[in-house]
């Protein structure tokens, strides 16, 4: 289906045109209940939106697409274990895994029957460590986890494990390895105690070369340090729908914890892809985790559209995208904790939603995701900021920022809110011409003020949303993932994608596999393209 041609679209477009010539300075002049309208609330989560480039009207619009496109239809087909990843042909069904109860998404599909047995396996396993109970091969016990994984086997459960470390176990010491780069587990095993550590291999496939390549490193340094290939048993843990594999790898049956195939990579951080998270924050924590993202599922499957967060969320993004032509989108924490949100982010989003080939096989007629990059937004005021005052370029935000500090410090956190909610209000509203010419005529006139009058100009109209958390707690971190998980849901069925797949990280790893051994035989270098070649030369020359 092409949305496009649809009666919802061309309305959204015809409205546009009378909009987009207005301010956001004019939008908040006209309606005093502009905030009411244009903000929702959700538990521990205020969501304002006031600051888009938008107004009731052109929501009532947007949510017109969500029945064009068949959301509810297509949110049924997803809690119902419909196989809607077509091209992988598998159902998509990482909500069962915050869950409590069984049967789930009905008593002949029950998952509930594996996932809830899993989960209690897992917090045992958490237990018998946070308590010192798990013992290495010389008898010491385990003080040093380390997660190697990538991609949705890594970004979660780090992102979280950041978020958190304010009620993170504090004798335990959790690290996250993805880099094929040996800069990052070289240093990292210098500073490890072998006999104290265990490494948990995160990796649906099992076959991932950067997962595969550090986990295989990380043994040979386990066995030349304890002296004994049967020290593998007792550090070693697997993550994986291959258990078959983690096997062969060397590890213990009863250290493989399962997933499926219904939950995706950069959806995992829910199921055993989680251990790590729920060994550093425990059991406990690990559930109101689960919780949260179970209550935000619940939102997402029985609220009207028009007070649905996430497809709230999502609409405001076809809006900036589609109508308003942003390219990009700006992800901006005011919380330290959440530093890792924003990478997170971009797989969720652009691993789903980073296609321009419908789930028809058609190519869409509209843009999608946009680029999401971002960065705390603190320190981007002093790095990037600039652009988005003053660039020119259309760059709708996301603000982040939680009301209570897990670290106060006297006077930092009204500072830094402060500046979250000043650097929206500035980007929103900017400084005229008129504005600029007054303050500056406090102090110069003439030619001076002329001359600078230009540069202390700021358009505005910079769209922003900020999302306000009560705290950084398990529950509210729970729905907040959630909340993105389902907007990028919501905006694949109105761009017509399978935002379940990933085909096209798949190119690049053939590639890799086909110079991998050319990095070192130039005579296997003939065939690759003149660039690679020269590539190659240069390396070979220095690699020695
Ligand atoms: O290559 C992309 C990808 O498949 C992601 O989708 C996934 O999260 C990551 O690689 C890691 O995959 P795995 O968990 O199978 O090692």
């Amino acid at each position: 289906m092409n949305i496009t041609a649809t009666a919802a679209w061309k309305a959204i477009e015809a409205h546009r045109q009378s909009l987009s010539p207005v301010h956001l300075r004019e939008l908040f002049a006209r309606d005093p209940n502009r905030v009411a309208a244009l903000s929702l609330g959700f538990e521990g989560l205020l969501f304002d939106f006031s600051k888009q480039r938008m107004d009731s009207t052109t929501l009532a619009l947007l949510v017109e697409l969500t029945r064009e496109a068949g959301l509810a239809e297509a949110t049924t087909r997803m809690f119902g274990g419909e196989k809607i990843n077509v091209s992988e042909d598998r159902a998509v069904l990482h909500v069962a895994l915050r869950r409590s109860a069984a049967p789930f998404p009905s008593a002949d599909l029950d998952v509930m029957a594996e996932v809830l047995p899993t989960r209690q396996r897992m917090a045992a396993f958490a237990e018998k460590i946070r308590s010192g109970e798990a013992l290495g091969f010389t008898g010491m016990p385990i003080r040093t986890v380390v997660n190697i994984g990538i991609g949705g086997s890594d970004l979660g459960p780090k992102m979280l494990a950041y978020a958190l470390r304010s009620i993170s176990h504090p004798a335990l010491a959790v690290h996250y390895v993805s880099n094929l780069d040996s800069a990052q587990l070289a240093p990292l095993l210098q500073t490890l105690d072998p006999r104290t550590t265990l490494f948990l291999v995160a990796s649906k496939t099992f076959t991932t070369q950067e997962t595969m390549l550090n986990a295989q490193t990380a043994r040979d340094w386990l066995v030349a340090n304890l002296g004994d290939a049967a020290a593998v048993a007792r550090h070693f843990a697997a993550l994986t729908a291959k258990p078959e594999r983690a096997v062969d790898f060397g590890i213990n049956k009863e250290s493989v914890f399962p997933l499926w195939d219904w939950v995706g990579g950069r959806f995992s951080l829910w199921s055993a892809v989680g251990l790590a998270l729920m060994i550093a924050i425990g059991p406990h924590a690990y559930a109101e985790l689960l919780a949260g993202a179970e209550r935000m599922d619940e939102h997402f499957r029985t609220t009207p559209f028009e007070r649905n967060l996430p497809v709230v969320m999502a609409l405001i993004g076809i809006w900036n995208t589609d109508f308003l032509g942003a390219t990009t989108n700006a992800v901006l924490p005011y919380n330290e904790s959440l530093r890792y949100f924003p990478s997170f982010l971009q797989q969720l989003e652009m691993e789903s939603n980073g296609k321009s080939v419908g789930i028809d096989g058609q190519p869409v007629a509209q843009a999608t995701n946009p680029i999401v990059w971002g960065e705390l937004g603190n320190n981007g005021q002093h790095a990037f900021f600039q652009l988005l005052h003053q660039g020119g370029r259309l760059v709708p935000c996301d603000f982040i920022a939680a009301a209570r500090s897990d670290f106060p410090l006297p006077g930092h956190q009204e500072a830094l809110l402060a500046n979250c909610f000043a650097q929206s209000a500035a980007l929103a509203f900017g400084k005229t011409e008129d504005e600029a010419r007054s303050e500056l005529s406090r102090s110069m006139s003439g030619a001076a003020l002329a001359a600078l009058l230009p540069h202390k100009v700021f358009a505005g109209n910079q769209p922003s949303s900020t999302l306000m958390l009560s705290r950084l707690d398990p529950q509210t971190l729970g729905a907040l993932v959630a909340l993105y998980e389902h907007k990028v849901f919501v905006q694949g069925i109105i761009w017509g994608l399978n935002s379940f797949d990933q085909w096209g990280v798949e190119l690049g790893k053939a590639v890799a596999s086909s110079i991998l051994p050319a990095v070192s035989d130039a005579r296997l270098a003939t065939k690759l393209d003149a660039s690679t070649q020269g590539l190659l030369d240069f390396t070979r020359q220095h690699l020695a």
